[in-house]
């Protein structure tokens, strides 16, 4: 697809509509635990501040149903904005009415201002057309760097930036990295192709898993989604998680697999436990069954050899998902020796894109940073994008 980006744009002393997707984790006090969102809007941010426009930053942060409420504030993204970007950061009470107006007015070239969470209105999710209108406030130009909310078409995503004619719309410098590292595993991929895929559940990849065996070489799958693939094999699970209603809807992937001849790789030892509890004794299962009364919470020694294998050989990985409970020490391990199998592909020249939350915590947790080609910051966005979906926000940025 084809799309503006804001070297495209004359922003000098235009007002600028900037959806941005600070929607972090707040800790006590409510401090931002992880302000990577934060950081991978900056450089959109500095760049239309230095080019001298005058930039409204639009926000959600988490998921408010009744109204305005303390603990959803925008202040302390405004204040980790602030330190990023030495320079003040207004954060505003509200997204609009008068005194937002009046502050919008007041701005100066250069000027960075943050309106309040955008979720405080219904009219947000519901894409409400007035509401955008408000929103706009008159901004003549609209800058989408909020690859994480890409998949909602709410008013701030789609609503503004229909709003205004195609060429005043721009993807910014982080929408733009997300694109781009997502084309690149459409077109010309390098192969062998390999994906890596954990978590819980089954119902929230199976789509990804239907999408990636179109295009992959090898699928690996851990963590517990993997136990309805072994189930649907006839496999012991123990007391593993199942999703037993989508027993064959993994059936038939495993199946397309086989038609296809693309290697799925199930794990063939686990370290398990007889309870769901970071002080569970880990108990090490050499063999692809589990006994009754345990469950499986991490991969063992010989799946993660076998995964190694694969990613070493790859030339492009997608990862997305842990492969054990990571959380918890006695569980992590699994999820450890891949993510830095991944990165050292990386470094051995494999394009690797990694996306979702967990994955990212999981890099974090284990000080992998900067070791992918593209570490995602949407989760969502980043599978829903990886199923094929258009995703709305991105489809306005759209030009022929
Ligand atoms: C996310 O974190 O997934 C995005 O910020 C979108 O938030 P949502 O899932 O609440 O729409
Ligand atoms: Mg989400």
């Amino acid at each position: 697809m084809r799309f503006q980006t804001i070297a495209d744009l004359d922003v000098s002393g235009k007002r600028v509509f900037v959806r941005v997707d600070f929607n972090v984790p707040l800790g006590a006090e409510r401090r931002v635990v992880d302000d990577t969102r934060i950081r991978a809007a900056v450089p959109t941010i500095e760049e239309l501040s230095r080019r001298g426009a005058r930039v409204v930053l639009v926000s959600h942060l988490g998921r408010p149903k009744k109204g305005p409420s303390d603990e959803l504030r925008l202040k302390p993204c405004a204040a980790r904005l602030a330190e990023l970007l030495k320079r003040p950061v207004a954060a505003l009470d509200e997204c609009v009415g008068p005194a937002v107006d009046a502050a919008l007015a007041a701005m100066k070239s250069g000027d960075v201002v943050l309106l309040e969470n955008v979720r405080f209105h219904p009219e947000e999710e519901a894409g409400d057309a007035a509401f955008a209108a408000k929103l706009r406030n008159g901004a003549e130009l609209y800058v989408n760097d909020a690859f994480g909310t890409a998949h909602r078409a709410h008013a701030s995503v789609t609503g503004v930036a229909s709003l205004l004619p195609h060429e005043a719309r721009a993807a910014g410098r982080l929408m733009e990295a997300e694109l781009r590292a997502l084309a690149r595993l459409r077109a010309d991929v390098k192969r062998p192709f390999v994906a890596v895929l954990g978590g819980a559940k089954v119902s929230d990849k199976i789509e990804v898993v239907d999408q990636l065996l179109d295009q992959v070489d090898a699928l690996l799958i851990g963590g517990g989604m993997a136990f309805t693939f072994l189930a649907a094999q006839g496999r012991r699970i123990g007391r593993s998680l199942c999703e037993k209603e989508k027993l064959a809807v993994a059936s038939a992937a495993l199946a397309k697999a086989a038609a296809r001849k693309v290697r799925l790789l199930l794990p063939v030892d686990h370290v398990a436990a007889a309870s769901f509890e970071a002080t569970a004794a880990p108990q090490p299962i050499d063999g692809v069954d589990l006994p009754d009364g345990v469950l499986g919470l991490d991969v063992g020694p010989k799946t993660i050899a076998l995964f190694r294998n694969e990613i070493a050989a790859a030339k492009t990985v997608v990862w997305n998902g842990p492969l054990g409970v990571f959380e918890w020490p006695a569980f992590a391990r699994g999820s450890k020796e891949i993510a830095e199998a991944i990165a050292s592909t990386t470094k051995s020249g494999a394009a690797t894109v990694v996306g979702g939350g967990d994955s990212v915590a999981v890099i974090e947790q284990f000080g992998l940073q900067g070791r992918f080609t593209h570490v995602s910051t949407g989760g969502g966005a980043f599978l829903e994008a990886l199923e094929g979906k258009t995703l709305p926000g991105v489809a306005v940025l759209e030009i022929s």
